[in-house]
């Protein structure tokens, strides 16, 4: 639903377009929207997805994520059929862009670096067989979403208490999530500027962010990473665009080319100065 409203809270709608908040259902299957990838439908307390090759190797995951006490994560309901999955539905809103003025907060920040961090130690240990949708890559500390981004993070009451989406997870080091969410929840991207943010204030929100996740990443250590991301990010959206028949995805490809480029290497001097202002992506891709 899209609509009226303004709350995060799950029970309201908030009028920013494409944002979801799930109100109540009478079990009819009713089509989500938000993502660029394909056609999602809730089912009551249910959502039906397309599935893939990867998905008992990202079923597995949710279930071991589940287990290890991780609130907040789908659970897969049931066998794959006709290729679609069923997960369960999270309670709250999915925001999308353009963001709505609540998905900025200093609490949504917090909570999302938390989230991630609780998703990363508790994927630490597990079986990294695959086959994943994406490439695993080196060092496999955790597990990556791989997609960890706030168009993929469900709220309530101003805060971040889930993650959907999980297609993209892949075995890969605790930077390349924490270094997308960065440039997504910050934000680092100069095509997103909503938020109205000063450079100042970007670099102690980044540095925040730092601090929530907990380890001992620094902002600093993180941009390098990024700009790898942005590049590979790049090459899959140029892939998609083609495979999926959507031309405007190479837009998204060149916008995150130019931001890999803008990227400073001293973060602290010149992080996010002032760049053009614009309507953010949708996804992913
Ligand atoms: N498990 C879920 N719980 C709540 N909402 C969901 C769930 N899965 C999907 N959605 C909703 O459906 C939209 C699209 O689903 P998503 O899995 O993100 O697909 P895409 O791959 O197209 O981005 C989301 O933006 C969200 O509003
Ligand atoms: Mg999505």
């Amino acid at each position: 639903m899209k609509g009226a409203g303004t709350g995060a809270d799950g029970k309201t709608a908030p009028s920013a377009g494409g944002t979801y908040c799930g109100p109540m259902t009478d079990g009819s299957a009713e089509r989500l929207s938000g993502g660029n990838m394909g056609d999602v439908y809730r089912v009551g307390d249910a959502v039906r997805r397309p599935a893939g090759a990867w998905t008992p190797a990202v079923h597995r995951l949710l279930r071991e994520v589940n287990r290890a006490g991780v609130a907040g994560v789908p659970m897969p309901l049931g066998q794959v059929e006709d290729g679609r999955e069923l997960v369960s539905f999270i309670d709250g809103c999915v925001p999308a862009y353009p963001m709505p003025a609540w998905a900025w907060a200093e609490t949504v920040l917090l909570s999302a670096a938390r989230l991630l961090r609780r998703i990363h130690d508790a994927t630490a240990g597990l079986d990294r067989a695959g086959p994943w949708r994406s490439p695993a890559r080196q060092p496999a500390e955790v597990i990556c979403h791989n997609d960890f981004a706030t168009y993929n993070l469900v709220f309530q009451n101003g805060e971040v208490v889930g993650v959907i989406d999980w297609d993209f997870a892949s075995p890969g080091p605790r930077m390349w999530d924490l270094a997308y969410l960065a440039y997504r929840i910050v934000p680092i991207s100069e095509h997103d500027r909503s938020d109205t943010f000063t450079p100042d204030e970007r670099r102690r929100r980044l540095t925040l962010l730092c601090a929530a996740y907990g380890t001992a990443i620094e902002p600093g250590e993180l941009l390098p990473v990024l700009r790898e991301r942005l590049v590979d990010l790049a090459e899959f959206s140029d892939r998609m665009a083609q495979e999926l028949n959507k031309p405007e995805l190479h837009q998204h490809a060149e916008l995150y080319r130019s931001d890999a480029a803008r990227l400073p290497t001293n973060w602290q001097a010149d992080l996010a100065e002032e760049g053009p202002r614009g309507e953010g992506q949708d996804g992913a891709v």
